[in-house]
């Protein structure tokens, strides 16, 4: 880390402590799309300096696109300390440039650096998500081993940044959870910086200007900004505080405001006397110091501070407008809470009812997908009641066994003991996906996301609700479970008829379609979105009458509302997998004054999960081996690889002629070439790929129909699906 920036850190963290007690350690979140490091301060170590050393520290998300993972180890005398953090490796560390830092491993090297002769000095460096917690000396057996490709992490494309989390997971007005829940359960998002000057006045409403975001250390935590004037050097200050604790021996009384108003703390003038130069005293009256204080309970809320002077203008326009609007609708809130309460007692009968009438036993929990989806396509409002779950009391659900492992949660079967399975069994299957605390920002998003009511269709996995597992300290999204798995692991174990392409193929390429739409089934308007982590290990497959498939993973989806700016879009960063990223996603190339890109470089995932669903089924003639597209070669392949065989090669996953002896795959592989062409703009979109599923690329008469959209040249192209690697 660039020395500056970490000491001015350090010292936004003593000044806390000072004022507060507290001994927290609260790391900036500053941008996603970077790489995530352990984050600690320079702290006395037992790590011995040989062998192996792993230890626990805050994770972070590094300021910068650039920064890679360090750890420091020193040893002056008895002194041993270790530092991790993020650094900007065209930056020294103690002097010292870092030389190779692509590592996934932090292998530590000596250095002579800066600090007092006599001392010794190891730097390690890595780049991949926390590798710095846990070092490498040159004496272990683990130095300098080549790397096992099985355990190279996947390259870490974190979720969004807290400050654009509402953006980029669409705040679209609907409900926000609070940070700080009523026990104040969850921990706050503040900004934090050290005590810097500001051209704020105390008058009027300001911003911090403070760039780092942080998740407070503690639960309980507020907001606070301090505003200080001392002669004309005029300050502030932002920062996690527990409210119990006095800030600067003042305690911050009422805290649990939704904005950051100040009040004046101390205003001492004192009288001071001073000796002049020819010894008589002379009486001043020092303007000694003005300090305003302000604390609140909403994201980021002590960035923008409102100073207000007197009582009158306390209550603020909005406030008044609340107040009246608030006053004039109680009795229609309550008509509203009548009808509802109603409705729920009758749903509620009405449920009872079917269960005792033997019509809802014995369903597992694909028939509650079918219960719940019953009225998906009514034209029901866009807030989804079951989003997080409300109740005191957490659902009746125990874990079984561990089904799915991804970059942030783990996904577990488990029993959901309400209600009746399918064999008579007292409760129902579900998936729970559990995200740990750190975790949290991965599990928001995808809340968010899942919380559009509009996201529901037959193929895009039914979410039925979230949970804050505050014991655990975990949180849950609970969704319907599908026993046969994910797509990958499916194509690994089965063979596939011409029929169950077209089923699977078909039924992704509809759930894309609706992700992407601007309407819902019924036509109304919906925001869309892009998933931007399409591949097949984010497919579930379910069986029913055909063999189908569902979409998961929403951990990185992005709502492609109007309000997003061009700003906000070039945050979002390269995410998703280095195997199925389009091309101008691998240069950082998307045309960010188009939501359409984003659409396009999910089509172009799409082509290669349908390659590989073609792959695998009898109609190409002889059937290999299940392999990923672009081959084994890595198990989890870099961007640097990716881009040396997508742009710089032009290749694309093999498609050899004999595929095409049989017409309607021929017609596939055309799509599949049409839908991962270099230049996004070309690319199908996913609705018409759904189209052209949905009129089966059977060798039917009209098949000049399926091509009316594509030129000669392009039929060309289609007929000759032999295309290998070239295009
Ligand atoms: N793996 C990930 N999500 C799953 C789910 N909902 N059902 C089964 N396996 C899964």
């Amino acid at each position: 880390m660039e020395p500056l920036r970490f000491s001015a850190f350090c010292c936004g963290l003593l000044f806390v402590s000072a004022v507060s007690g507290a001994t927290g350690f609260s790391p900036p979140y500053p941008g996603f799309g970077n790489t995530v490091c352990s984050y600690c301060p320079a702290q006395e170590s037992t790590c011995s300096g040989s062998g192996t050393c792993n230890f626990t520290c805050t994770s972070s998300i590094c300021q910068s696109a650039e920064d890679v993972c360090v750890s420091v180890w020193t040893k002056d005398g008895d002194n041993v300390t270790m530092e991790s953090f993020c650094h900007n490796p065209a930056e020294p560390v103690e002097g010292v440039m870092l030389g190779d830092h692509g590592n996934s491993k932090c292998e530590m090297k000596e250095r002579t650096g800066t600090r007092r002769p006599g001392t010794q000095l190891f730097i390690c460096s890595c780049s991949s998500e926390e590798c710095n917690n846990y070092v490498i000396f040159p004496d272990s057996d683990e130095y300098g081993k080549p790397e096992d490709p099985m355990g190279v992490p996947e390259p870490f494309y974190p979720s969004p940044n807290p400050k654009f989390t509402h953006m980029i997971a669409g705040d679209n007005g609907a409900t926000k959870i609070p940070m700080v829940g009523p026990g104040g359960s969850i921990r706050m998002l503040c900004k934090f910086c050290d005590v810097r000057p500001t051209a704020c006045i105390n008058n009027g409403t300001c911003k911090s200007e403070c760039e780092i975001t942080s998740i407070c250390e503690n639960l309980g935590e507020v907001c606070v900004s301090v505003w200080q004037k001392k002669g004309d050097n005029v300050t502030i200050n932002t920062f996690c505080h527990n409210p119990a604790e006095p800030v600067g021996g003042v305690m911050l009384g009422e805290h649990g405001h939704s904005k950051c108003e100040m009040k004046e703390m101390k205003r001492s003038k004192e009288r001071r006397k001073e000796k002049t130069h020819n010894n008589a005293t002379q009486e001043h009256e020092h303007e000694h110091e003005l300090t305003y204080i302000c604390s609140c309970t909403q994201e980021e809320c002590n960035d923008h501070i409102i100073f207000t002077h007197d009582k009158e203008d306390k209550i603020d326009m909005d406030e008044r407008v609340m107040f009246v609007t608030l006053v004039s609708l109680v009795p229609l809130l309550g008509l509203a809470l009548l009808v509802i309460v109603s409705f729920y007692l009758y749903r509620v009968g009405l449920q009872r009812k079917l269960w005792e009438s033997g019509k809802l036993k014995g369903r597992d929990f694909s028939d509650v997908h079918a219960m719940l989806t019953d009225d998906e396509h009514s034209d029901s409002s866009s807030t989804h009641a079951n989003s997080l779950n409300h109740n005191t009391e957490p659902l009746p659900i125990e874990l079984d066994g561990l089904v799915g492992k991804g970059r942030f949660a783990e996904v577990y079967k488990a029993k959901l003991k309400q209600g009746t399975s399918a064999t008579g069994e007292p409760f129902q299957t579900v998936a729970i996906k559990v995200f740990s605390s750190d975790e949290y920002l991965s599990w928001k998003n995808e809340k968010d996301i899942f919380s559009d009511a509009d996201l529901r269709h037959d193929n895009v996995l039914l979410f039925l609700t979230a949970e804050e597992r505050k014991v655990d300290k975990q949180y849950w999204l609970v969704t319907a479970y599908h026993p046969l798995g994910n797509l990958q692991e499916y194509l690994t174990r089965q063979v596939l008829s011409w029929d169950d392409l077209m089923s699977l193929g078909s039924s992704m390429a509809e759930g894309v379609a609706h992700l992407h739409s601007e309407r819902t089934l019924c036509g109304r308007p919906k925001v869309p979105l892009a998933h931007r982590d399409l591949k097949s290990s984010n497919i579930l497959v379910r069986k029913d009458k055909d063999l189908t498939c569902c979409l998961c993973d929403f951990g990185l989806a992005l709502r492609l509302d109007n309000t997003l700016s061009v700003d906000e879009l070039a945050n979002s960063g390269q995410v998703g997998t280095a195997r199925y990223m389009a091309p101008e996603v691998l240069e950082s190339r998307i045309n960010l004054e188009n939501t359409e890109s984003f659409k396009q470089t999910d089509v172009y995932s799409m082509s290669l999960v349908l390659w590989e669903i073609t792959s695998r089924c009898d109609a190409i003639g002889e059937v290999k081996e299940y392999e990923p597209p672009f081959g084994k070669v890595r198990e989890h392949p870099c961007v640097e690889s990716m881009k040396d065989s997508v742009l710089r090669d032009r290749g694309r996953p093999e498609m050899p002629s004999t595929w095409c002896n049989h017409p309607g795959i021929a017609l596939v592989c055309g799509t599949i070439e049409e839908c991962w062409d270099h230049d996004p703009e070309a690319r199908l979109t996913a609705q018409c790929v759904a189209e052209r599923f949905s009129e089966g690329f059977s060798e039917t008469d009209d098949m000049d129909k399926l091509f009316e959209h594509v030129d000669s040249q392009e039929k060309i192209a289609v007929e000759d699906c032999s295309v290998s690697d070239e295009k």
